[in-house]
């Protein structure tokens, strides 16, 4: 029986060894227990301290590593690919006065797939590099991400957006776009919805960014690279993440940014 006392917290250990996230941070194991154990215990929490910072700074290297080059692939898509259509279209254009006019219907249907083409281009450049969040800054990031899922025909994307919120540094405000742009992927995908929402509010202490669905939510699926991504990126800013399945029906994801960011 005593032993069995003095065994718990060993037991408590090994449960925690085994089920422990780094993605998921929690609270430290109490070091209770006889001394070697205590110690036992001790040095487990800080080898997690220590993984953890590990974790998260290889991350912001990953992470700062892809964003860079999907800056690079879109400033080439923009400037070498769309530059090169623009060029078809004109050619085309001047073409179309002097073809016969037998010919001017193709003509004009070769120019419209090269104009949707560019569009296309354009498009994929503006969702590997939002150049408008730099620029205009979150909120209109986010009205434009709004207006692009709305494209989607059977998808109404509702948002509610305040003018008000805390200054927030750029690292965050490329983890809140980048967030709500996988939730409503995620939406289209896979989550048979009819509508979504967006809701970014200002708390007293942060920011507060809900992406809600009225799907199918998330039954057993199991967390792919989309929300482990998330997952991530909640991290490396300090912010806390939750994807969770809705009372009724749908799912919601919410991201809790300290004010500062709330880096540890
Ligand atoms: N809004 C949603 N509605 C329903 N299911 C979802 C939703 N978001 C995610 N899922 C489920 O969670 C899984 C993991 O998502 P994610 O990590 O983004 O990976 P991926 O999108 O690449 O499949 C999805 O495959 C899907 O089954
Ligand atoms: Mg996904």
């Amino acid at each position: 029986m005593l032993i069995r006392i003095g065994l718990a917290p060993l037991e408590r250990l090994t449960r925690a060894m085994t089920t422990i996230d780094l993605l998921k941070p929690g609270p430290r194991l109490a070091a209770t227990g006889h001394g070697e154990i205590a110690e036992l215990i001790t040095t487990f929490n800080s080898m997690i301290d220590r993984l953890e910072a590990e974790r998260g700074s290889s991350t912001a290297r990953a992470l700062s590593a892809q964003e860079a080059e999907r800056r690079r692939v879109a400033q080439e898509l923009h400037d070498e690919v769309g530059q090169s259509l623009t060029a078809v279209l004109l050619e085309l254009k001047r073409f179309a006065d002097q073809v016969p006019a037998s010919m001017r219907d193709e003509l004009l249907q070769v120019q419209e797939i090269t104009r949707s083409t560019l569009d296309e281009i354009r498009r994929i450049a503006r969702r590997l590099r939002p150049g408008v969040l730099e620029e205009l800054g979150l909120v209109s990031a986010l009205k434009a991400l709004a207006a692009e899922f709305s494209e989607h025909a059977d998808l109404v994307v509702g948002r509610s957006l305040d003018k008000n919120l805390p200054e927030l540094d750029a690292e965050t405000e490329l983890v809140v776009y980048r967030i709500a742009q996988e939730g409503l992927t995620n939406t289209v995908r896979h989550a048979h919805a009819s509508e979504v929402d967006i809701v970014l509010r200002a708390l007293t202490d942060g920011v507060e960014l809900r992406v809600r669905d009225n799907g199918r939510g998330l039954g057993t699926s199991v967390e792919g690279a989309g929300i482990r991504g998330m997952r991530e990126r909640a991290l490396l800013v300090g912010a806390e993440l939750t994807v969770a399945s809705l009372p009724k029906r749908g799912t919601e994801i919410r991201l809790v940014v300290g004010h500062t960011g709330g880096r540890r």
